[in-house]
């Protein structure tokens, strides 16, 4: 029998001269797999453990490769682990360390599986980690935002559409938009745990093992919830890959958005917050600058998060069934997709941590641009029953009497009211006050105090 040769490739007596240099570094994909090897190694302990109670490998080899894996695991966590491109990756590079340290029983492991099975089994461990990472720094972010939402119950200002003053809402309303859209990031994450509860283990290099694993086993053992049910769409699918980078996509786009959203309010023009300075830079020749660059590098990884998103997506549309090792990039999209977005999560709840809201401004911007003229609309449907059209055209007209004279609709007396609406009497004043117009708004989601107290306190509870 001829011996597996130290440190020389797994294929090395059926390809017998080494790769170029260009084409190793080319292939090689270490340095970036390598933060699979805890996922690794627990993945090759529980199928060591499966082949053994299947009588596939005797109890001695197995603790044999028990104890060498646990060698290597405090090796890599104590950095003392030499990683090497001529292994190509951690499945080979680690393979490769058990030889050196118990010799030819380390050729057991891979018994009844390919890297194909394994790299993917790793990956859904780590993917599901990741998940879980992300969730727990969204559920920091809803936090941060309930409790400033709670600040700003009585916080006026104007709610916008197309950036122009539309209505009157509160800040904490505003806010709350948010945790929504958070909460829709947390439920799409959890969605995708379905396919990476799936176990990939035991399907080999596409077509099954004809060895008499037991899949539902390592199943238990990983804390999967079922084997997968076809090997080779097993070994070629990529989906939860394309899911997860769906997922941070949309996370970071509604991250992006917000980072946009405080850009304009920071800006002097609005100058409706102001950023501590721990998440603000100066310039190197202006010196009055404080500028939000924490949120523009928000809004700017955004970008490259979609860049992986589409990367992957590319990669996977000219393959057939079902592995080729066009697939090994996968791995550098979603460790670059989960860094970027875990950081601006991170930095994100920084800023929301260090916002001061600018409670005068955005009352001075609310009287601006007669943000009550749906209410006095709704006045005339409500107690004189105009269809709502007509309602909306004599409330144009006030609007138009009042960008004529320069006053606000708040500034109106009740005679000038009624040279367009003869009918009303100064009770019709109310609808003007913004904090009326804001508890007005009764109707479910809507902004009313109410509202918006009983909504913190189902975000509250749903939170815990
Ligand atoms: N590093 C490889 C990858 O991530 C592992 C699978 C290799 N399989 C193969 N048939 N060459 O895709």
């Amino acid at each position: 029998m001829s011996k597996v040769k130290k440190n020389k490739s797994v294929w090395s007596s059926r390809i017998l001269n080494e790769n170029s240099n260009n084409f190793k570094k080319f292939g090689s994909s270490i340095y970036i797999d390598r933060r699979l090897f805890k996922e690794d190694i627990s993945a090759s302990m529980v199928h060591i453990e499966m082949l053994c109670k299947q009588k596939i490998i005797s109890l001695k080899v197995k603790n044999k490769i028990i104890w060498g894996l646990k060698k290597i695991l405090n090796e890599i966590v104590k950095k003392k682990f030499n990683f090497d491109i001529k292994h190509e990756d951690i499945h080979m590079n680690i393979e490769n360390r058990l030889f050196e340290i118990i010799g030819e029983d380390a050729g057991y492991l891979h018994t009844a599986r390919s890297r194909n099975d394994q790299v993917i089994t790793d990956f859904k461990l780590w993917i599901r980690k990741a998940n879980k990472e992300i969730i727990k720094n969204l559920d920091t972010t809803i936090k941060i935002i309930l409790s400033s939402s709670e600040k700003h119950i009585y916080t006026i200002m104007p709610g916008f559409t197309h950036l122009k003053n539309a209505q009157p809402i509160s800040l904490a309303h505003y806010l709350l938009a948010y945790v929504e859209m958070f909460s829709r990031d947390k439920k799409r994450f959890l969605r995708n745990l379905s396919s990476l509860l799936e176990n990939p283990l035991g399907v080999g290099a596409l077509s099954g093992t004809s060895y008499n694993i037991d899949r539902n086993y390592t199943t238990k053992k990983l804390k999967f919830d079922s084997p997968t049910n076809n090997s080779i769409d097993t070994v070629s699918d990529r989906d939860f890959v394309v899911d997860f980078l769906y997922t941070a996509s949309m996370c970071s786009m509604h991250i992006s958005r917000i980072a946009e959203e405080l850009i304009i309010w920071n800006s002097e023009g609005f100058n409706l917050i102001s950023l501590n300075d721990k998440v603000v830079t100066g310039s190197s020749i202006m010196p009055q600058k404080r500028n939000p660059d924490s949120l523009e590098l928000i809004r700017g990884k955004t970008g490259s998060i979609y860049g992986n998103l589409f990367s992957m997506l590319t990669v996977l549309k000219g393959l057939p069934l079902s592995y080729f090792k066009d697939l090994q990039d996968d791995k550098k999209f979603i460790f670059d997709a989960y860094d970027q977005l875990k950081n601006s999560i991170m930095v994100m709840n920084e800023v929301l941590k260090n916002i001061l809201f600018n409670k005068k401004n955005m009352q001075i911007l609310a009287e601006k641009g007669f943000i009550t003229s749906t209410d006095f609309a709704d006045y005339l449907v409500k107690v004189h029953n105009y269809p709502f059209r007509k309602a909306y055209q004599s409330t144009a007209s006030l609007v138009n009497y009042c960008e004529k004279k320069n006053k606000k609709l708040s500034e109106l007396t009740i005679n000038e009211i009624r040279k367009i609406e003869p009918k009303l009497n100064d009770k019709v004043l109310k609808v003007f006050n913004l904090k009326n117009s804001i508890d007005s708004k009764k109707s479910y989601g809507g902004t009313s105090f109410g509202n918006i107290k009983k909504m913190i306190n189902k975000y509250k509870k749903e939170i815990k």
